[in-house]
């Protein structure tokens, strides 16, 4: 048994209104009861300060689901690091798969983006994940590992620990394919011992978290896995009770 205490984070993606997430929050303050676990909500920009606000004195954190890359300036459209902890941010998730595929964010952006929400004194969310194609030609391995390395090489051990990573397999994600607890288990202690070569210690620390079809059904034998600290949960955070079943699974 290890230290780490795992963290459930939920990604709302593109999804909430104002009427939804205050229902949603309502019935998380109500359910939550003595959280077993470190809990993330990440909703879409304009829901951070309600969000933040609503999740309650139990120690659940609000994130955000995108950083830019720059500090500030003329950037339409993007959001600035310091802008999220000021409607009360503390987490940012960095690098999803979705970014990467459809926003065209390779790995040296990504970098960029954790050392910015290093910066802006956010906790990041590194995701890393290989693609069905790119799993079938037995690349896995090379793959998550340069998406990892890049960061690594960005912002150390130390600076990827004061976030977490994410270990997202591309085909996994919102298909209802879940990885076993195995394929992600290999992936995990893939993913510790690329960072044990840069600081054994740290790597021993650092919380590596599952996504990728997580439900309240699979998520138990997920976090059961020596290597696996938590999960990033999209579909199934939608509605709080699923999520905080997934929370509870967590329980060490
Ligand atoms: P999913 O998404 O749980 O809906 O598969 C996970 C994610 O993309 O973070």
């Amino acid at each position: 048994m290890n230290s780490r205490r795992k963290l459930v984070a939920a990604n709302w993606k593109m999804n909430g209104s104002v009427a939804a997430n205050t229902a949603w929050l309502d019935a998380f303050r109500a359910g939550l009861g003595e959280p077993v676990c470190d809990i993330v909500v990440c909703a879409p920009y304009p829901y951070l300060l309600q969000v933040a606000a609503g999740l309650g004195s139990r120690g659940a954190e609000s994130g955000a689901q995108d950083l830019s890359a720059h500090k500030d300036g003329a950037y339409t459209g993007e959001v600035a690091g310091e802008m999220l902890v000021d409607v009360g941010a503390r987490w940012v998730i960095v690098g999803h798969s979705e970014r990467r595929a459809m926003h065209g964010e390779g790995n040296e952006l990504v970098a960029d983006k954790v050392a910015r929400a290093l910066e802006a004194g956010l906790r990041p969310i590194v995701c890393v994940g290989e693609t069905l194609a790119e799993r079938e030609a037995g690349r896995t391995v090379e793959v998550v590992g340069a998406q990892l390395a890049e960061v690594l090489k960005r912002v150390g051990a130390a600076g990827l620990a004061v976030g977490v990573v994410a270990y997202e397999p591309v085909w996994a994600i919102g298909t209802g394919r879940t990885a076993s607890p195995d394929q992600a288990q290999e992936v995990h202690a893939q993913l510790r011992a690329q960072v044990s070569e840069a600081d054994a210690n740290t790597a021993a620390e650092l919380r590596i978290l599952y996504g990728g079809s997580v439900k309240s059904g699979n998520a138990a034998e997920l976090f059961a896995q020596p290597d696996i600290d938590g999960g990033l949960i999209g579909g199934a955070s939608l509605v709080a009770g699923d999520f905080l079943s997934i929370c509870a699974a967590a329980r060490n």
